[in-house]
């Protein structure tokens, strides 16, 4: 009886401790697995077009700095990267869908720079922070919502760093006016209409001419769209009416459409006038060291991709934003330009 009472008690016994541990096990193994289990940060990037060449670059810069910042910091970063296709209709589509997959941030090249409001009051219900880059969204809708944040470069200051250039050349080199009338001729390849950097870029690379007392004359100006075949097409168009040897300077808007200008040159056998182009994109920076392009505007893409996602990862821990970048009027983050010609490729890396 005893025995009986024995062994039932230690049957009992193992079986409550085989449970306890397999419960134990069970506990264990969960913990484990949420320890092992990486936070993952949900970040949507909407691009306008993924066919551009500096906007590729600073999805590329966001991708590789995005895994730097795992390995950092032991989370996983999944960014959804879409293609905006130039239609605002289809971005806005692709924005409903990465709010409604739950994403923990948003970083939105918008198509048309007029249409953000729409999409800042999408976000601010669904309490997603949105960051504008490189396609400013006009003043008035940034002030919606408090975490509508703008991540660029002041598009002026292009433009005058650009026409700075110009005007060195032109005070130096003598020969750059062809015709010796003392009048600068130009022509210009413009990006995008409605574009901030399109328009603004053009007024202001002329104006510091214009300003520094250089007389101008405008020969020719398009849009090509920030494209280089675009460009070349434009340009070839101008040197069949006859242009050719009177352009003294080819301002463009960015490098694509630069080296697009310097293709109908060469194609077309004229001799290249002076070119400048913004941006700094790797093929723009191999035609100034093989002096065709005479220089460029560096548009700070790294710095781009840097900034956006040092704000996501402050607005993931709810830190205050304007510790981890340099905000202004607590919604801008501005990125400056840098001028770049041939001596600047020739100074060793600092
Ligand atoms: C500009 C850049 C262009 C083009 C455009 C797209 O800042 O210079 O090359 O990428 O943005 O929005
Ligand atoms: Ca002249």
């Amino acid at each position: 009886m005893n025995r009986t009472i024995k062994s039932c008690c230690s049957r009992w016994l193992r079986r409550a401790a085989a449970l306890a541990c397999g419960l134990l096990a069970a506990l264990t193994a969960g913990c484990g697995a949420a320890e092992a289990e990486p936070r993952v940060l949900r970040v949507g990037v909407a691009l306008y077009t993924q066919d551009d060449t500096f906007i590729s670059t600073i999805a590329q810069e966001l991708e590789r700095m995005a895994r730097e910042e795992e390995q950092a910091r032991g989370l996983r970063i999944n960014l959804s990267v879409v293609d905006g296709r130039s239609n605002q209709t289809t971005q806005l589509e692709q924005i409903d869908s990465l709010i409604g997959r739950g994403c923990d941030a948003l970083c939105v090249n918008i198509v048309d720079r007029t249409a953000a409001a729409v999409l800042i009051d999408k976000a601010q219900k669904a309490e997603v922070p949105v960051i504008f880059f490189n396609r400013q969204p006009v003043a008035e809708d940034m002030l919606r919502w408090e975490h509508a944040y703008y991540v660029g470069a002041k598009a002026e200051e292009g433009g005058i760093l650009q026409g700075r250039l110009v005007l060195e050349a032109w005070q130096t080199d003598p020969t750059l006016d062809r015709n010796g009338d003392g009048v600068l001729q130009y022509v210009m390849l413009e990006g995008e209409p409605g574009h901030q950097d399109a328009m603004l870029r053009t007024e202001y690379a002329v104006k510091t001419l214009t300003d520094a007392g250089v007389a101008v004359e405008k020969l020719a100006s398009d849009t090509a769209n920030w494209k280089r075949g675009q460009a070349m097409a434009k340009a070839q168009q101008w040197l069949d009416e006859g242009l050719g040897g009177s352009v003294e300077v080819v301002f463009a808007n960015n490098d694509d459409m630069a080296l697009g200008a310097i293709d109908a040159f060469k194609q077309a056998g004229e001799e290249l006038p002076l070119v400048v182009g913004v941006d700094a994109t790797a093929p723009a920076l191999e035609a100034v060291a093989a002096g065709e392009l005479y220089g460029t505007v560096r548009n700070d893409g790294a710095g781009i991709a840097r900034s956006m996602l040092d704000l996501v990862l402050a607005l993931a821990e709810e830190q205050d934003p304007a510790e981890a970048v340099e905000l202004e009027d607590g919604h801008y983050v501005w990125l400056p330009y840098r001028a770049v010609t041939a001596r600047d490729l020739e100074e060793p890396a600092a």
